[in-house]
């Protein structure tokens, strides 16, 4: 049982000091997703991101400019948004050290390899999707199909900011309330990057007062 979400607050405790640090990076702990997207030969790339958000139907993504995903959706706007569950958190550092761009870009060069075959490189299947190119990624239990609308560079030219139409999800039936369209969040469960380190959600806390899925 989670905590109704009328309770009463718990006392709150303010915090009495904070340090000003200079974080090399500032991945706070957001969903992994890996992102099919098509190169110029009509196979398929695929790269781990953690910048990825939702609201409605759009999905916006941040991807280095100098990623062959980025030189992808510049060309060919279709894209697979694949989530990966905990379980897939080895497949997913596999593909972590690979780029599709060849030659690898010089400040990679030093950690990163080009590998044309990411799917086979990571171990996973690629199966068709129903409504663009590029393919799904079958071992993730959700996946949406997309269109990008716009890609643009960031205001310091580091990345683009892709902003994709959701044309199609599929889910595994495991994850879906049965008889709804409802992903069960009891039993969805994303891989979450923080701080470059992996992790799975911990126990629910509690639900907003929109959930349609309240148990
Ligand atoms: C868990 C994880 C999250 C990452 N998040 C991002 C991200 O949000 N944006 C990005 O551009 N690169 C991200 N990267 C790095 C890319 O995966 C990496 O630059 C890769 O070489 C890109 O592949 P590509 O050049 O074939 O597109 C992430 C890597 C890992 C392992």
């Amino acid at each position: 049982m989670t905590e109704a979400p009328t309770a009463a607050p718990a006392a709150l405790e303010p915090r009495a000091t904070h340090l000003t640090i200079e974080p090399s990076i500032l991945y706070f702990g957001t969903p992994v997703v890996l992102l099919s997207t098509e190169n110029a030969d009509g196979t398929a790339n695929l790269a781990p991101l953690s910048s990825a958000w939702a609201l409605g139907r759009t999905v916006v993504l941040g991807l280095g400019a100098a990623g062959q995903s980025a030189t992808n959706l510049a060309q060919r706007p279709d894209l697979v948004v694949n989530l990966p569950d905990p379980a897939l958190w080895q497949a997913v550092e596999r593909l972590a050290p690979l780029t599709g761009r060849d030659p690898v870009p010089a400040h990679k060069a030093d950690r990163f390899r080009y590998e044309p075959a990411k799917f086979a490189a990571a171990g996973l299947t690629p199966a068709p999707a129903d409504l663009v190119g590029p393919p799904r990624v079958a071992e993730c239990p959700l996946q949406l199909e997309a269109r990008a609308t716009r890609v643009r560079p960031a205001a310091d030219g580091s990345f683009v900011v892709v902003e994709a139409d959701v044309l199609r999800v599929h889910a595994a039936p495991d994850i879906v309330v049965p008889g709804t369209d409802h992903v069960d969040p009891a039993r969805w469960q994303p891989l979450i990057y923080n701080f470059r380190h992996y992790f799975g959600l911990g126990a629910e806390l509690g639900h907003t007062f929109r959930s349609e899925t309240p148990r």
